[in-house]
């Protein structure tokens, strides 16, 4: 890795969510269905549940928060926010939710690239998120190290809904996993018609880096974390799907997976 291919990544980043921040909710139906919803509330107590019985006034830092879709569901788990995004544009989308509804305390809003602000901050979390953002990143290895340095003890990691990089184990199973994308797909397409050309032809091949390598390995990813001193609580992998009945019929009757979730504890 050299610093030009991040900061070349740090840039596409910036211009992607710049464009894509004013349709984000309305093109992103695989974070917004019931089923995704539901699994990352889950995901959320399980981590309430790891910090159970420690201080109250539990932090959060949601790590790359976009429009602040994990954000508001870790305030309403009563958890006091961070929520930091190198767009700008992003957090005016946020902005504009708290601003239409009442959270209390609300989420602080940080515009930082997350590396930098890893670093140089001095805050410490008792959990810290990484939702859909590490497949942005070029250097997963540093976004995990610096993350486990800014936790208090016994302190959560969470890693969720990034892109799981894999290879295919039965080719029944992938049969079916293709057949039940394409109806998926084709419906989400028929949906998002009305929205303007410009949400719709958005060029993510140098912001979602780490897709070009097919997702992130999870086991680089435990290793990783316990590298770091974390010891791995929970890992799962699921299907996403654009609509809710597809995630159900994925997760449910063909069992595939294209993602994954860790959540990790330090110590
Ligand atoms: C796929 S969105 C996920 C948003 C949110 N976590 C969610 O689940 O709704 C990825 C977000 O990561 C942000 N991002 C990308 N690279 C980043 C970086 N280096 N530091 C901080 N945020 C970053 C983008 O601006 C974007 O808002």
């Amino acid at each position: 890795m050299t610093h030009c291919e991040r900061d070349d990544v740090v840039a596409a980043n910036i211009e992607v969510h710049r464009l894509e921040a004013p349709y984000y909710d309305a093109l992103h139906y695989e974070e917004n269905n019931f089923y995704e919803r539901s699994r990352r509330r889950r995901a959320i107590e399980e981590a309430k549940r790891i910090l159970e019985g420690r201080r109250h006034g539990l932090k959060a830092l949601d790590v790359g928060c976009g429009t602040g879709k994990m954000s508001l569901m870790l305030a309403e788990a009563a958890f006091e926010v961070f929520s930091m995004d190198l767009s700008f544009e992003m957090l005016a989308v946020f902005r504009e939710k708290l601003r239409q509804r009442k959270v209390d305390p609300e989420p602080r809003l940080i515009c930082a690239d997350m590396f930098t602000f890893l670093a140089d901050c001095r805050e410490r979390f008792d959990l810290i998120v990484f939702c859909g953002i590490l497949h942005h990143v070029v250097d997963v290895p540093e976004a995990i190290r610096l993350a486990s340095a800014r936790l208090n003890d016994g302190g959560v990691i969470m890693i969720t809904h990034e892109p799981l990089k894999q290879t295919i184990s039965s080719k029944t199973r992938y049969m079916f996993h293709r057949a039940l994308a394409a109806p998926d797909e084709a419906l989400y397409r028929f949906c998002i018609r009305r929205l303007p050309d410009e949400a719709k032809s958005i060029d993510y091949s140098m912001s979602d880096f780490q897709r070009q390598f097919g997702g992130i390995d999870a086991k680089m990813v435990v290793s990783e974390l316990k590298d770091n001193g974390l010891s791995v609580i929970s890992e799962r992998k699921y299907c996403a799907r654009r609509f809710g009945l597809s995630c159900m019929i994925a997760n449910t009757l063909i069992r595939s997976q294209n993602t994954f979730q860790i959540i990790a504890r330090l110590g």
